[in-house]
């Protein structure tokens, strides 16, 4: 007997739990019936291209839960009596049929808010990231070259003060405030924003910012500008909190405030921008754009969210200050995070509220999850506070420069005219356009064969998206693995 079952060997569950669930479901759903008798382990094992020990785990998991029994000379069998309905008060004796049916009829409707139901139509966050050996992928650090060991030492030095109170409840929800103190030092140097400890919130990464963010500012109905092309991880929250997008283009200059302006009449509430490092395009949004879209914000008295992802890895053009640090109202929310600079898995960002909305902000942070925790937060203030950030950045620096420009020759070498290159002075990822006579897809799929993965900048249009651009992230990949990568997508190029 075939059983229709798809093993998944790069999830995070092992396979003989994935087989354990699937016979589980099968049975529940009456497609195994009670009675019946399953695959031998060799066969099944055999069929699915895994190894015996995994069915004959999964099998063992059956038969003592009271799924499966095994009789001997008769192999093993579906129970005829289910964990489920031993679970119930009044046994009822039931066919089949009826069994599904009533298997079924506890499937009960979802009935959900309406953010719940605008999530059904999220896709996931990011496009599905095969395990390719040689994978471009954006705004990953090279976390192999993170000072792991000193990370650990500042942990243990915390962990090793019996201080009980540590782990207690913070009794601030805006974040650990020496933290905040140090942040406030270090943006106000590196990025001219102009702010006071009391006007920071420390999240869990920018992601959670932009959450609290549409909450707190944005009714459904609300209009909110973003760039075209843009951040998913922003056009999401926005989408799932009912704002209606509109979306402004972006040439080399960044957003073209000139046509946010001239949509003045439909009132944005809001409007999301990237401006050190316009993603996915990589342009920098230039000092007089700044200024005008100030001005329009102060003009029409919308918020603008400064999302300052990657700033720190600038290389050749010289820092622009914040928007937030050019703005004397309170027309700014910056964002900031520690994925780029550190490591994703930290999870913790931070934003810079205006004044007036420091309450709300710390009170929709307390409501989400209390605080950020504590200990990293800890860790995070010694890390800058003792120069080891500094260090770090300085040194990630000149590894992604040269990440940078080996990928910049090596396009240019390899693809010559048919690669255009964008937004290549910034950041940890750029933009090429590429000429080849095949869809985006197809090119994505033919690299995936070579071994290389890239995605199409498609995906971060919500109108006018253009064909043949792919965004290609260095930073976490060798200058061996970035050649190596362009010399396979070259082959491509050539061929087609
Ligand atoms: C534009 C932009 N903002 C923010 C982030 C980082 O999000 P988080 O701080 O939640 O990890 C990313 C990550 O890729 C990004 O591309």
């Amino acid at each position: 007997m075939e059983l229709a079952i798809t093993l998944h060997h790069q999830a995070n569950a092992p396979l003989h739990r994935q087989l354990y669930d699937a016979l589980r479901q099968l049975i529940l759903a009456g497609r195994l019936t009670p009675g019946e008798r399953v695959p031998s382990s060799r066969a099944l094992a055999l069929s699915l291209g895994v190894s015996r020990t995994t069915v004959t785990q999964s099998y063992d998991q059956l038969i003592s839960e009271g799924y499966l029994q095994t009789a001997i000379g008769s192999g093993t069998k579906v129970c005829h009596q289910l964990p489920e309905e031993l679970l119930r008060p009044a046994p009822v004796k039931r066919t089949l049929k009826t069994a599904t049916a009533k298997t079924r009829r506890q499937v009960r409707p979802l009935r959900l808010s309406a953010y719940g139901n605008s999530l059904t139509d999220v896709e996931p966050f990011e496009p599905h990231e095969t395990e390719t050996p040689i994978h471009f992928k954006s705004g990953r650090p090279a976390l192999d070259e993170f000072p792991l060991r000193l990370w650990r030492r500042l942990l243990l030095r915390h962990y090793r003060t019996s201080n009980a109170r540590m782990l207690d409840y913070a009794d601030n929800a805006q974040g650990y405030r020496p933290l905040r103190e140090t942040l406030a030092g270090y943006i106000s140097r590196s990025r001219a924003v102009n702010c006071e400890a009391e006007q920071i919130i420390i999240v869990n990464g920018s992601q959670q910012a932009l959450d609290l963010i549409t909450q707190v500012l944005i009714e459904r109905g609300d209009t909110v500008a973003l760039e075209n092309p843009g951040y998913l991880g922003a056009r999401r929250a926005f989408l799932a909190q009912g704002a209606k997008l509109l979306p402004i283009p972006v040439d080399d200059a960044g957003l073209a405030v000139e046509t946010l302006a001239a949509h003045s009449s439909i009132n944005p509430k809001v409007v999301y921008v990237t401006p050190s490092h316009q993603f996915p395009t990589g342009a920098v949004l230039s000092l007089p754009r700044r200024f005008e879209l100030l001005k329009w914000a102060e003009h029409t008295e919308a918020l603008i969210i400064e999302d300052d992802y990657d700033s720190e890895f600038r290389y050749s053009s010289r820092p622009i200050p914040a928007l937030q640090g050019l703005a004397d109202s309170h027309s700014v929310i910056y964002v900031g995070t520690f994925s780029k600079i550190l490591f994703p898995a930290l999870r913790v960002g931070y934003m810079v509220v205006p004044e007036p909305l420091t309450r709300v902000f710390a009170r929709a942070k307390w409501l989400a999850d209390r605080q950020t925790p504590i200990v990293e937060q800890r860790v995070l203030r010694d890390f800058i506070k003792e120069g080891h950030l500094e260090r770090h950045l300085r040194r990630m620096r000149t590894l992604y420069d040269r990440r940078r420009q080996t990928l910049v020759r090596a396009l240019q070498y390899h693809c010559g005219e048919r690669v255009e290159i964008l937004g290549e002075n910034a950041g940890m990822h750029l933009m090429a356009r590429v000429q080849v006579k095949m869809s985006d897809e197809e090119f994505v799929q033919a690299a995936r064969q070579e071994g290389v993965g890239l995605v199409s900048a498609r995906l971060y249009y919500l109108k006018n998206a253009r064909r043949d651009e792919f965004v290609l992230g260095y930073a976490g990949l060798s200058e061996r693995k970035i050649q190596e990568g362009v010399r396979r997508l070259a082959k491509i190029v050539k061929e087609h």
